[in-house]
């Protein structure tokens, strides 16, 4: 009998581990149930899901450290990027990598963003985010020794483009917009605030890790999407995650650089050591293959008309979801998301939202929460159209009969 706690002591045959993993997985939340809305995308189509995981077993253990020896990984690689340049329009000399996630390519993209700015001579570069950006900027600060500003929002919960003229100065390496943000799902006025940083030698980081491959089908499908991609002068670092709206396993997400000298700072090099030179374009060393070659598989199967095909779905059930939301008027939606992504508060001081949130919680569906103002949040999914009648019947219900909330910190989800 192995102790739980320590080693293995004596191997486990496959079929009884896979019964333990089986049951250890009732503890999580069913991936598949589109009872959660965020860390997980769910599309509902079976055909998809079945090629990425025979992709992923295909490159189960490869390793994409090494281009020279594997070549077919970094070919891979290389078409995610071509094509995600091609799809946010950064025509021309840019260039850019695959990392494992938003985090990583918002930090990669503001490490060569303070070197930028150091070799103009600033000590100790800033980044001027809007209040509502992403963990990852304040992160990235902290391993890169850099500061961050905070942008307010103005009343529509977008970055307050006058508060940030104030706030920028010579010491500012980076402006950044969401494209759209987390909190709220709302554009920030990109085109405004790249002209600022323009105007003052400072890159514009657009985080678009959720709208990178949403707002380019949407615009597609005749949505009024404020201009954010590379076609808006100043824009010079776009991170888009191919593993929330692309719809592949996590780990898969591209930072692009306008000009592919910028890519150059991305890759550290070293040599001073037994083994020769070595290289890389991220955070880590070793790196899954599987993740660029879903990517890759999921880009090419789906091309521009699947992942249309997707959005128009996406656009149906975000818009049922407004209009059945909009009839309850004890809530309303916070500001104007432009997409799949937002948040909702209750209308008057009677009805707490923490309180409908707790009798969501009861009725097994995972909204998220916000805290300014006190909200509920969610990411719709296409595979949420099959279950947004309950949904709805229950959030009428869980605002009929609000439910006690545990009173404890409000935690990202
Ligand atoms: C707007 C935005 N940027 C960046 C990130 C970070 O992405 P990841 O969790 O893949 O590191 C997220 C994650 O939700 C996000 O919503």
């Amino acid at each position: 009998m192995n102790d739980p706690t320590g080693f293995p002591a004596h191997g486990t045959p496959p079929g009884a581990l896979l019964a333990e993993l089986d049951e250890r997985l009732a503890a999580d939340p069913d991936v598949h149930g589109a009872r959660l809305f965020g860390l997980v995308y769910p599309t509902g189509l079976d055909d998809l899901e079945d090629l990425l995981a025979a992709v992923n077993r295909r490159y189960l253990f490869h390793n994409a450290l090494n281009p020279f020896k594997f070549p077919g990984i970094a070919a891979l690689e290389s078409d995610v990027v071509a094509w995600t340049s091609d799809l946010l329009h950064c025509t021309g000399d840019g260039g850019g990598s695959m990392t494992s996630g938003g985090t990583e390519s918002i930090l990669m993209s503001m490490l060569v963003n303070r070197e930028r700015a150091r070799v103009r001579g600033v000590d100790r570069p800033q980044i001027l985010a809007p209040v509502s950006a992403h963990p990852a900027y304040a992160k990235a600060a902290h391993y890169f020794d850099m500061e961050v500003v905070r942008i307010p929002l103005d009343a529509a919960y977008r970055a307050d483009v006058a508060a940030a003229a104030e706030l920028i100065g010579p010491a500012t390496a980076v402006v950044v917009a969401s494209a759209f943000s987390y909190p709220y799902g709302i554009m920030d006025p990109v085109a405004d605030l790249a002209a600022l940083a323009a105007t003052h030698g400072a890159g514009c980081h657009v985080d678009a890790c959720i709208g990178g491959f949403v707002l380019p089908f949407l615009e597609r499908l005749g949505v009024d999407v404020p201009p954010w991609d590379f076609r808006v002068p100043g824009v010079t670092e776009i991170s888009a995650d191919v593993h929330k709206y692309g719809f592949v396993p996590k780990g898969a997400s591209v930072v692009l650089h306008r000009d592919a000298d910028w890519f150059g700072h991305q890759v550290f090099l070293y040599d001073d050591w037994p083994s020769g030179m070595y290289g890389s374009p991220g955070v880590a060393g070793a790196r899954s293959a599987a993740p660029i070659a879903t990517a890759w598989a999921a880009l090419r199967h789906l091309g521009i008309d699947g992942y249309v095909d997707i959005a128009r779905d996406l656009l149906d059930v975000t818009r049922r979801f407004r209009t059945a939301l909009d009839a309850i008027p004890e809530l309303a939606v916070v500001g104007a998301p432009i997409g799949p992504v937002m948040a909702f508060t209750t209308t008057g001081p009677d009805l707490p939202v923490d309180g409908v949130g707790a009798a969501m919680d009861a009725r097994g569906w995972h909204l998220n929460r916000i805290v300014d103002p006190p909200g509920l949040h969610l990411m719709l999914s296409p595979a949420h159209a099959g279950v947004l009648d309950a949904l709805v019947a229950d959030l009428r219900a869980s605002v009929a009969a609000p439910g006690e909330a545990d009173g404890g910190p409000v935690r990202y989800s």
